[in-house]
């Protein structure tokens, strides 16, 4: 349809996201089956924390695929002023306590890196027992800060990605593969 944007051009297709994820997760659990599992509750469980929005469908995967005990539950942060700047602010907390849980914060993409980093600072205030972080996209060439990431599904480049929970403005989130937007796919030509 004439004035209708293109779809995303394919940067990482379905079939290797999914084998990445299984990847991920397989390592995960094998990390955590000596450290979850033996004390009982809520301290034997692997606490998988997602950071909304952007995470929800790389968490829905990956947590099914896990072969250790584990709870979900979310965070989300806004940017004012754009990430970039630093300034980044809790909007949603967990509802979990985390002092001693073994907790691994789930991220779709770091960017700049200060929403991590703010979370790790956040949450290393918090005492859990241990303290990890899952990302499935980092871009090395727009780092600022360096933030440590423990399982990483891919590094990509500086581009602007959307797909399997990436957006653009709330669009393509919902895209099977992650994409990369050029500027002939947005109305008015502008990508961010
Ligand atoms: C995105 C993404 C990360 C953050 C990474 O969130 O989900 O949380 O930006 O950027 P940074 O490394 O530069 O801090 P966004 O603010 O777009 O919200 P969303 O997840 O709701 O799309």
């Amino acid at each position: 349809m004439r004035g209708e944007p293109s779809r995303p051009r394919v940067l990482i297709p379905e079939e290797r996201i999914e084998q990445r994820v299984a990847e991920l997760a397989a390592e995960i659990s094998r990390d955590h089956a000596g450290r979850t599992g033996a004390a009982a509750g809520a301290a034997g469980e692997l606490l998988l924390v997602g950071v909304l929005r952007g995470s929800f469908i790389f968490l829905a995967d990956l947590a099914r695929r896990l072969t250790v005990p584990c709870a979900v539950d979310f965070i989300a942060v806004a940017s004012y002023g754009g990430a970039a700047r630093g300034d980044v602010r809790l909007v949603l907390d967990v509802r979990a306590s985390l002092a001693g849980r073994h907790v691994l914060v789930v991220e779709d993409i770091v960017d700049s890196g200060h929403t991590l980093d703010y979370l790790l600072r956040t949450f290393r205030a918090r005492n859990p027992a241990s303290l990890r972080t899952c990302v499935l996209t980092r871009k090395p060439a727009a780092a600022e800060v360096e933030v440590p990431v423990d399982y990483l599904g891919f590094e990509i480049p500086d581009a602007w990605v959307v797909g399997y929970g990436l957006d653009l403005a709330n669009r393509w989130r919902t895209l099977p593969y992650i994409g990369v937007v050029e500027p002939g796919d947005v109305p008015g030509g502008a990508v961010p």
